[in-house]
C-alpha cells in the first residue's frame, strides 16, 4: 500500500475511533507485528539504498505520528496510564484524621480532680479487687451486718470481691500515710444490681477524705459547697439530710437544689426540688482504729459520690448505660 494512503486511512480511522476497544484494534492493525506499516518497515532491508532512505524516513515518521495519535486518542477516550493513575498531588492539603472523643465521664472526672486539687486534695489511684476485710470489716461492717445487704456484692472467693464502693481506700490510705491529709480516690465499683436507666453493675465513685486535728461538719460543708459551685459554675443551695453508714458518725447525705428546675420541682428531682448527691459523714472512730490512728487525736470527714450521677446531671443524660456502650453517635456529642 502507498504510504500516503496508509497515512490518510490510519489517521482518519484513529481519529474516528469511538471507544478504547476500537482504538486498540486499530493500533494492532497499523502498528502491530503483522500491521501494514510494520510490514513495510520490515521490508526496508531488502530495498535499494536510495529507496530505503526515502521510504525509511517517511515510514518511521509515520510510525511515530500514528503512535502519537493513538496515545492522544487514548487519553481522549478516558484511558488512564499507570503514570496517570499513580499521580499524586503532593501539594494538596492532607486528609484530617478522624478525631477521637473523650467519654463524658472522663471529662467530668477530670474537672472533679482539678477542683479538688485546687482545694489541696491529692488524687489517689486504687485497685478494683478488694478483700472482704477492707471493703467491709475495716469499715465497721462485721460479718452478717445487715448493711452489707445494701451492697450486692460480686464475690470472687470467700474473702476476695470486686469492691462495691471506694470507701475501702480510706483505710488503705491511712494505713500508709500520717495525718493531716486531704485526698480523693476515684475509681470503678461493682454491684450485682439489675441494670436500668439509673443503675449499672459497673459505676464510678469518687471517695473523699480529710483528716486533721479539728475537723468538723462545717469544714465538710465548706469544701463540698465550693466543689458544687465550681462544678456547676454557679452557687447552689445545699442541705445535709441525716443518714446511716457504718463507717461514719454522724452520717448524712448532702442534697443540692435541683440544677434543672432551680428548686421549683420537676421530673428529674421528682418534684422535691432537691437532688441527692453523695453519702458522707464524720469518720467513725472504728475506722480510725482500723487504720491505726488515735480517734482521740484525729477528726475527719469522708464522702463518696457517684460520678455517673454528676455526669448525667451536667449533660442532661437520661440513661446511665449510654456511658458504657461506646456508641460513637453518643460519644461524638461531647
Ligand atoms: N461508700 C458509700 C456507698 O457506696 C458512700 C459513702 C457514704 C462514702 C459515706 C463515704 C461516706 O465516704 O462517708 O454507698
Amino acid at each position: 500500500m502507498n504510504l500516503k494512503n496508509l497515512r490518510n486511512s490510519a489517521l482518519k480511522e484513529i481519529l474516528g475511533a469511538k471507544n478504547l476497544e476500537e482504538l486498540e484494534k486499530l493500533q494492532i492493525k497499523y502498528l502491530g507485528r503483522k500491521g501494514e506499516l510494520t510490514e513495510i518497515l520490515r521490508k526496508l532491508k531488502d530495498m535499494a539504498e536510495a529507496q530505503r532512505q526515502k521510504i525509511g524516513k517517511f515510514a518511521n515518521q509515520l510510525k511515530w505520528e500514528i503512535e502519537g495519535m493513538v496515545e492522544k486518542k487514548k487519553k481522549e477516550l478516558g484511558f488512564l496510564s499507570s503514570v496517570d493513575k499513580e499521580w499524586v498531588d503532593i501539594s494538596a492539603p492532607g486528609h484530617k484524621l478522624p478525631k477521637g472523643y473523650l467519654n463524658p465521664r472522663t471529662l467530668v472526672l477530670r474537672k472533679v480532680e482539678e477542683i479538688f486539687q485546687s482545694l489541696g486534695f491529692s488524687v489517689i489511684d486504687s485497685t478494683e479487687m478488694e478483700t472482704d476485710y477492707y471493703n467491709f470489716q475495716a469499715l465497721n461492717f462485721p460479718k452478717d451486718h445487715p448493711a452489707r445487704d445494701m451492697q450486692d456484692t460480686f464475690y470472687l472467693t470467700d474473702e476476695i470481691l470486686m469492691r462495691t464502693h471506694t470507701s475501702p481506700n480510706q483505710v488503705r490510705f491511712m494505713e500508709k500515710h500520717n495525718p493531716p491529709l486531704r485526698v480523693i480516690m476515684p475509681g470503678k465499683c461493682f454491684r450485682r444490681d439489675a441494670s436500668d436507666a439509673t443503675h449499672d453493675s459497673q459505676f464510678y465513685q469518687v471517695e473523699g477524705l480529710m483528716v486533721d486535728k479539728n475537723i468538723s461538719v462545717a469544714n465538710f460543708k465548706a469544701v463540698i459547697a465550693e466543689f458544687f459551685k465550681r462544678l456547676f459554675g454557679k452557687e447552689v443551695k445545699m442541705r445535709l439530710r441525716p443518714s446511716y453508714f457504718p463507717f461514719t458518725e454522724p452520717s448524712f447525705e448532702p442534697d443540692i437544689s435541683c440544677t434543672f428546675c432551680a428548686g421549683s420541682g420537676c421530673k428529674i428531682c421528682k418534684d422535691t426540688g432537691w437532688l441527692e448527691m453523695a453519702g458522707a459523714g464524720m469518720v467513725h472512730p472504728f475506722v480510725f482504729k482500723s487504720a491505726g490512728y488515735s480517734p482521740y487525736e484525729w477528726r475527719g470527714f469522708a464522702f463518696g459520690f457517684g460520678l455517673e450521677r454528676l455526669v448525667m446531671m451536667k449533660y442532661k443524660i437520661n440513661d446511665i448505660r449510654l456511658l458504657n456502650f461506646g456508641d460513637l453517635r453518643f460519644l461524638k456529642q461531647f
